[in-house]
């Protein structure tokens, strides 16, 4: 018996990274998916790594920034399937980069549009279809950066705490509905977000973190697979964070790394009496 039976899948940002991830392992554990992404190529190859784990998929050509495409997306998965069960709003990419002077407001909508107003369409059009199925499990992929200044691109985390802040919000109105929506903030993933990946972007990111090892697409599918099922039927308004632990060690040492002191054994302060 697969943890998600009979339930029917939208996942977005589903051609790649995560959202691949997340797709295949859904199919696995009996989940109908929706795979819906930008990218045609790499969709496709979804389903079809999808269908080898022994699941149902579709492709749906998406751009998260444009209403009608999303309306059209849930149209698709309640046509094909019959119902909708659990939305993943998870496409992104990083959008603005540079120094704010120099960001231009073009670059801030389009940055937006995707991150952001991509999520709300995704709740929005979920809402109608999961009361009518007597609730629902939306998922979207907010980010560490979300959290704290200084591991993003400032557009970027703008718009992941606006993820993250809009989960709460949802959380709040559609509880009565048994629609649960909650965040997952990964922290460094080894995907091609940035670029393709590569050794040396693994062994970066191994180092970044209290568990020494990069971050993987599935250690986001295991988590989104959680708050999709009914084991978590009582958690909503989470930010999750999956990040091998970065941001428990940034948030009480920032920049003094913890592990400046793990190679010795003694007691250290107070600090006048270190000068
Ligand atoms: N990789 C990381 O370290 C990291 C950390 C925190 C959060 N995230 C977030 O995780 C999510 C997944 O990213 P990933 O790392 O798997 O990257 P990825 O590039 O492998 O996957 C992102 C997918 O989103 C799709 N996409 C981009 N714009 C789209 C649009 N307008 N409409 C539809 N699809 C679109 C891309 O084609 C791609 O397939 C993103 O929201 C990203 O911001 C990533």
């Amino acid at each position: 018996m697969g943890r998600l039976d009979n339930k029917v899948a939208v996942i977005t940002g589903a051609a790649s990274g995560m959202g691949r991830s997340t797709a295949i392992r859904f199919a696995g554990e009996g989940a109908a998916v929706v795979v819906a992404d930008l990218n045609e190529e790499g969709g496709s190859s979804t389903v079809r790594q999808c269908k080898e784990n022994g699941g149902r998929a579709v492709f749906q050509k998406v751009d998260v920034a444009v209403e009608a495409d999303v309306q059209a997306l849930i149209a698709r998965a309640v046509g094909e399937f019959g119902r909708l069960d659990i939305t993943f709003n998870n496409a992104g990419l990083i959008g603005a980069v540079g120094p704010l002077e120099e960001i231009t407001a073009e670059s801030w909508d389009r940055t937006h549009a995707i991150l952001l107003r991509g999520v709300f369409f995704g709740i929005k059009y979920s809402i109608p279809e999961m009361r009518k199925a007597g609730g629902g499990s939306i998922i979207s992929t907010a980010s560490m950066a979300g959290m704290q200044g200084g591991f993003g691109p400032t557009i970027y985390s703008a718009a992941k705490a606006g993820v993250i802040n809009l989960t709460y919000c949802a959380a709040v109105e559609l509880g009565k509905d048994r629609i649960r929506v909650n965040c997952i903030c990964p922290g460094g993933i080894n995907t091609p977000i940035g670029g393709a990946t590569s050794e040396r972007s693994e062994r970066a990111l191994a180092e970044a973190q209290p568990i020494r090892r990069a971050g993987q697409p599935e250690d986001i599918a295991n988590a989104a697979l959680f708050l999709a099922g009914d084991e978590s039927e009582w958690i909503t308004g989470t930010a999750m964070l999956v990040d091998g632990g970065f941001m428990a060690r940034a948030r009480s040492f920032a920049r003094f790394s913890s592990d400046e002191w793990s190679g010795s054994v003694g007691f250290v302060g107070p600090s006048f009496q270190l000068r």
